[in-house]
């Protein structure tokens, strides 16, 4: 790459089944300008999300991506040049800047970040991953202490945090997730009182041992049959905060929904909620107290999975959405 060159990853295909590296091309692009209003940014960290997959079915909470254009996704930053009003050189802004190494943008479209070490954080606990964590478990969930809390992709980014803020809560807390090795993580280094594979074939059964009490919160990360199986385990007056649904987005969505929906929400009195963490965003202050705190105090330990180089975002996604991350997946570019 020279000084006036930008490497863009394009999406030059929708899947229509599996996301596959023949979807995605690494091309050349001139160095982008800012104009009034803009500042010039250097790409630092691509955020690797579940998400990513999901805008590629249609809009969701934001446009959807289309065949062509430079992959979106979330990224740390760090402003080169400005044309904008209260941004410098040097500054650190999270942003949708897409999958390339430079990006040009609306400074009402960035959000400024502290300078802090690692700067893997601002993408990780104290980015959209422990927001969401943070937010759908306390503010959705309402886990009070000695209830069970239940987590699905529970060795992923936002997983592993909502287990971990449901024992700091005083919860016994059961985390799903693919393979004995995820599992046994899960209970031996963050501390989480029981772990089901769901690869094991015995998800029911395997999930009534784990929480033999019943289940008070289901943060729910995945949809499809691992919801299905936590319905009917729910306690009356139990909460389901819907995250996401990954287990919809790599492929044709599935014929049918989980049964269940709604008798058992009817009879067992359940709040079932979904919930997007830019809603939270006023609020975010109050989080990074906490998670700061707890990540001081040892009892939140962050789990990060960082792959290097741009050239490999799309192999990063496809793997992530295959299981291959403990916690927050990011590209280094
Ligand atoms: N509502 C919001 O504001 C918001 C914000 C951020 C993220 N999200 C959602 O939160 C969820 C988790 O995101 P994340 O960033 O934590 O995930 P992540 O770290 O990106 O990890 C995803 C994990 O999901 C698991 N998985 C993949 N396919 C699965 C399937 N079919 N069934 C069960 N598990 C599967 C895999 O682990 P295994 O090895 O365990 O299968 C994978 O490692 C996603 O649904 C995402 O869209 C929502």
């Amino acid at each position: 790459m020279t000084s006036t060159s930008n490497r863009q990853i394009l999406l030059i295909e929708k899947p229509t089944g599996k996301l596959g590296p023949e979807h995605f091309k690494l091309s050349e692009a001139a160095m982008p300008e800012a104009k009034d209003g803009e500042a010039l940014l250097r790409v630092r960290y691509i955020s690797l999300d579940a998400a990513n997959r999901a805008w590629m079915h249609g809009a969701t909470y934001r446009s959807a991506v289309e065949a062509n254009s430079v992959m979106a996704g979330g990224g740390i930053a760090e402003v080169v040049s400005s044309k904008a009003e209260g941004l410098a050189p040097g500054d650190i802004v999270f942003a949708d800047t897409g999958w390339q190494d430079y990006a040009a943008l609306p400074a009402k479209h960035l959000t400024r970040m502290p300078r802090i070490e690692p700067l893997t954080y601002l993408l990780s606990v104290y980015g959209i991953a422990g927001l969401t964590a943070y937010f759908g478990l306390l503010d959705i969930g309402k886990p009070k202490a000695g209830e069970t809390v239940v987590v699905s992709a529970a060795a992923g980014s936002v997983g592993s945090i909502v287990g971990q803020i449901a024992k700091i809560k005083g919860c016994h807390v059961v985390g799903i997730a693919g393979g004995k090795d995820k599992c046994h993580w899960l209970t031996a280094e963050l501390g989480f009182d029981a772990a089901v594979d769901y690869k094991d074939g015995a998800l029911f059964k395997a999930l009534r041992a784990a929480a033999p009490k019943g289940i008070d919160v289901y943060f729910d990360n995945v949809g499809g049959e691992i919801l299905e199986a936590c319905l009917p385990q729910m306690n009356n007056y139990g909460r389901i905060a819907c995250c996401g649904a990954i287990s919809q987005y790599d492929g044709a969505p599935s014929a049918t929904g989980p049964r269940g929906v709604p008798g058992l929400i009817v009879v067992k009195r359940l709040v079932m909620q979904g919930f997007v963490v830019l809603d939270y965003m006023k609020e975010r202050d109050r989080a990074l107290v906490d998670l700061q705190g707890w990540v001081a105090s040892g009892q939140l330990k962050v789990q990060e999975d960082v792959i290097d180089g741009l050239e490999n975002t799309p192999k990063a996604l496809i793997g992530l959405l295959a299981g291959e991350n403990r916690g927050k997946r990011m590209v280094k570019v």
